[in-house]
C-alpha cells in the first residue's frame, strides 16, 4: 500500500508518526504528505522530501494507492476525496463534517468508481466503533444510541462540575490541552456531536438525517448552579447525541441531557467518550474511551489502512435521508429553572400556565430569598410543545427576569 497524507496537523503528525516510526509496517508505505503551510513547527518532522504544498502531487500520482485525508471541513477535502476516487485511490478520513453533510454524494461516488472510503476516526476516536457496529452487530436491529462524543463538552461540563471553574476558563483549558475544535462554537454548540450523530445514525438504522434538520443544543446556557442542582436531585448533566427509532420514523437531536446518577453515561467525565447502544440480540453495550488526540485519533486510522490491506470494506448500507421527528414532538420529563421575582403569586402565575398547557409538576424547589430567584421545577412525562408554549407564555410575565431554561430528562 503507498499512502499520500492530506491534511498535516495533530493527528497528521501522529499518523506519519506511527507508519513512518512507531508502528512500521513493511506493507504500509507513506510516500507523500501535504499541507498548505510547511513553515509552522510540527513535533514530528520526517525527511523534507515527502513533503509537499500541492495536494495535486498525491491525488494524481498513480503509484499512490490510498490517501489519508485530514484536513477536515467540506472544501476543499470534498474534491480531493471526489478526485482520489475518480484516480482510482482508497480513501480513510476522520472528516465528520464532510461524511455527516455530503453523505450521499461521497458514497455514490466511491460505489460508482468501485472504490473504498473507511471512516473509523471519525466517530468518537480511538474507540473502536464503527467496526464494532458495522461488523460485530451485524445481527442486531439497533433501538437506539446515545453518545457523549464530543471529548471539550465533557470536559468543561466535568471541570464545572470538579472545581466550579466558569464555562470560558474551562473552555480555554480545553482548547490548551487540543482537543477542542478549531472553531469552539463546534463543540460547545454541539455541532460537532450533531456531526457524529448523523454518521452514527447511518450506520446503526440506514436512515439518517441532514445535519440543519437535527435539533442542535450546546452547553452555553448551563451554569455551576444547574449541574448542583441536578446533582442534588440524583443527576448527571451531559451533553448528548441521541438518535432512535420509534415506529417506523427517526428520532436524532443534539442537547444536554440530564441522566440519572447511576446511570454508566454519568460517571464518563473528563474528555473521554462514551457511546451506549441498544442492539436487540445482545443487549445494551457501552464503549467507553478517547474521543480525540493524536494517537487515539491516529490508532482509528492506521486500523482502517490495515483493513484496506485485508480487503475489508465497510458493506455501506443504502442510507435513507428523512426528516427526523420534530423536537416539539418528543415526550420527556424536564428540569426546568425560572428566574423569578421574590413575591406571593408568582409561582401560582408559573404553575397555572403548565396547568393549561397540561404539564403536571413533580417536585419544585426555591433555593434562596432575594430580589430574582431561581425556581427550580421537575415535571412529569410532557411534550416538548407544550414545554415550549408554557415557558413562552411564562417568559413574558413583567415577574421573570431572564429566559427559563429547559434541559431533557433521559431515562435509557
Ligand atoms: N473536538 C472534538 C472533541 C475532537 O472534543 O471531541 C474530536 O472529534
Amino acid at each position: 500500500m503507498k499512502i499520500g497524507l492530506i491534511g498535516y496537523g495533530t493527528i497528521g503528525c501522529g499518523v506519519a508518526e506511527l507508519l513512518l516510526e512507531k508502528r512500521r509496517h513493511p506493507n504500509l508505505e507513506l510516500v507523500k504528505i501535504a499541507d498548505i503551510d510547511l513553515e509552522r513547527k510540527r513535533d514530528f518532522m520526517p525527511d523534507k522530501s515527502l513533503f509537499t504544498t500541492d495536494a495535486f502531487e498525491i491525488l494524481n500520482d498513480p503509484e499512490i494507492d490510498t490517501v489519508i485525508e485530514l484536513m477536515g471541513g467540506i472544501e476543499p477535502a470534498r474534491s480531493y476525496i471526489l478526485s482520489a476516487f475518480a484516480n482510482g485511490k482508497d480513501v480513510v478520513t476522520a472528516n465528520k463534517a464532510l461524511l455527516s453533510s455530503c453523505w450521499k454524494e461521497i458514497m455514490e461516488k466511491a460505489n460508482s468508481c468501485k472504490r473504498r472510503i473507511r471512516f473509523e476516526a471519525s466517530v468518537a476516536g480511538g474507540i473502536p466503533l464503527l467496526s464494532a457496529v458495522f461488523s460485530g452487530l451485524g445481527a442486531n436491529k439497533i433501538e437506539a444510541v446515545y453518545g457523549i462524543i464530543n471529548g471539550t463538552t465533557n470536559y468543561i461540563l466535568t471541570r464545572m462540575e470538579k472545581t466550579k471553574e466558569s464555562f470560558s476558563n474551562a473552555l480555554a483549558e480545553a482548547q490548551k490541552k487540543g482537543y477542542a475544535e478549531a472553531c469552539p462554537s463546534f463543540d460547545i454548540d454541539g455541532i460537532d456531536t450533531a456531526h457524529k450523530i448523523a454518521i452514527l445514525a447511518s450506520l446503526c438504522f440506514g436512515k439518517t438525517s441532514p445535519v440543519s434538520s437535527i435539533y442542535t443544543e450546546g452547553i452555553r446556557r448551563i451554569t455551576h448552579f444547574d449541574i448542583s442542582c441536578a446533582a442534588e436531585l440524583g443527576y448527571s448533566i451531559k451533553l448528548l447525541g441521541i438518535s432512535r427509532m420509534d415506529k417506523d420514523r427517526l428520532s436524532i437531536r443534539v442537547h444536554p441531557t440530564m441522566l440519572k446518577k447511576e446511570h454508566m453515561l454519568s460517571s464518563v467525565s473528563d474528555v473521554y467518550n462514551a457511546v451506549y447502544i441498544k442492539p436487540d440480540l445482545t443487549g445494551p453495550l457501552l464503549f467507553f474511551g478517547r474521543g480525540a488526540g493524536r494517537y487515539p485519533t491516529a490508532s482509528a486510522i492506521y486500523a482502517d489502512l490495515l483493513a484496506l490491506k485485508r480487503g475489508e470494506e465497510f458493506c455501506i448500507p443504502e442510507v435513507e435521508m428523512v426528516e427526523p421527528i420534530n423536537i416539539t414532538e418528543i415526550t420527556s420529563k424536564y428540569y426546568i429553572r425560572v428566574q423569578a421575582e421574590d413575591m406571593p403569586g408568582v409561582l401560582a402565575m408559573i404553575s397555572g400556565v403548565l396547568a393549561e398547557n397540561n404539564v403536571s409538576i413533580a417536585s419544585c424547589i426555591q433555593k434562596e430569598r432575594g430580589k430574582a430567584v431561581p425556581i427550580i421545577m421537575i415535571t412529569h412525562e410532557a411534550r416538548e410543545g407544550a414545554i415550549v408554549s408554557s415557558l413562552s407564555k411564562i417568559d413574558k410575565s413583567p415577574f421573570i427576569k431572564e429566559e427559563s431554561l429547559k434541559i431533557r430528562i433521559e431515562e435509557i
